[in-house]
């Protein structure tokens, strides 16, 4: 297959440099250009990983007509600016999680890509990991029956930087954001809807971010999700999943390679895959030639959504944005 789909970079960053990567691996993906705010950054980055040009503004990159998608992987603050900044030259947008700091700019990234007829979604990556994916036929089989209970942690230690991205008030840091929005993002996809009510209690650190959340989540048939976050404690990261007919084990769910089918009399079931970056890129590249305008693994209106149950979550704990 030849390179015919047009790949653009804004913000080349720490993730921006792992999806870089992965996109290599697709033959169809063209790697067209790299835009920062710094031109020798652009120019640096797509050296390292292939791309044909770099350019020194945003405005420069998004202004390449043969960039058909591009990557938004900014910190959460910029990820609306900038986002409507693609939607508005035509282009495809894969944003990175969370999609946005608050619902309020969700909603009008979501419009906006209405409004400009062009393609939306969030970058939740371990959604489009082949796992995740079988994992989610099991649940429409009825696998596990009906699911009553669904855990999940993510939590990892980061150094303390108070001006880095994860602590920073000012660039949305805290754990919620980061992490809470994959234990959040998993909920939902396995139950279809978000929670009736919620619980929520975190400690808020010495820069104003929650360093770490915990979550009870109830839904309307009394299922539950007991979730869990935090960027100042390592946590194993794995999902389980119990229904009413057996159970699911998903290690280090985020970035799922093997997860394990458990039904009482039965042998259990393990299925194993690779995960990476460009299973999602993947799917922006086939929506886009179907001529969708989002995703169906990654709805909008879905990923709103969960930024509104982050608002919920945010309100309890008392975690306010200067963007909110
Ligand atoms: N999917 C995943 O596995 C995953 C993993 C980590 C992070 N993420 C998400 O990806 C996003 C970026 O995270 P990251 O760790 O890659 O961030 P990062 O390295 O700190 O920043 C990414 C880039 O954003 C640009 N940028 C634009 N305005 C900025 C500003 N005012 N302050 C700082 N940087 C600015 C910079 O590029 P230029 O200045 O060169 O333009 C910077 O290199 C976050 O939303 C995060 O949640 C996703």
């Amino acid at each position: 297959m030849t390179q015919t789909f047009g790949w653009g970079i804004l913000g080349p960053g720490r993730i921006a440099a792992r999806f870089a990567t992965d996109l290599a691996r697709l033959p169809q993906a063209r790697r067209v250009a790299v835009g920062s705010r710094d031109a020798s950054r652009a120019q640096a980055f797509a050296a390292e990983h292939g791309f044909e040009r770099a350019y020194g503004s945003y405005e420069a990159l998004v202004s390449d007509p043969e960039v058909q998608a591009v990557y938004v992987a900014t910190p959460h603050p910029f990820h609306a600016e900038h986002t409507r900044l693609c939607l508005e030259h035509g282009k495809a947008v894969l944003c990175e999680k969370p999609m946005a700091v608050n619902a309020r700019q969700a909603r009008e990234m979501a419009a906006c890509a209405r409004a400009n007829g062009a393609f939306l979604m969030e970058a939740m990556w371990s959604r489009f990991n082949p796992v995740m994916a079988e994992v989610r036929r099991w649940l429409h089989q009825g696998a596990i029956g009906e699911v009553r209970l669904v855990t999940a942690d993510f939590g990892f230690r980061t150094a303390w930087n108070p001006q880095g991205r994860l602590l920073d008030l000012n660039l949305a840091g805290g754990a919620l954001l980061d992490v809470g929005v994959y234990v959040a993002s998993l909920a939902s996809m396995v139950y279809g809807q978000q929670p009736k009510t919620l619980s929520a209690s975190a400690h808020l650190g010495e820069t104003g971010v929650d360093e770490q959340t915990a979550m009870l989540f109830t839904y309307p048939n009394g299922a539950l999700a007991q979730l869990f976050c935090a960027i100042r404690t390592a946590t194993v990261g794995e999902a389980r999943l119990y229904g009413t007919e057996g159970h699911i084990h998903i290690p280090e769910f985020w970035r799922a390679t093997q997860a394990t089918l458990y039904r009482p009399g039965q042998e259990p079931q393990r299925i194993t895959g690779e995960a990476g970056y460009h299973f999602e890129a993947a799917e922006v590249m086939a929506c886009v030639q179907r001529g969708e305008r989002e995703s169906a693994v990654m709805p909008l209106d879905e990923s709103v959504a969960i930024l509104e149950t982050m608002d919920r979550v945010r309100s309890l704990i008392g975690l306010t944005y200067p963007m909110d």
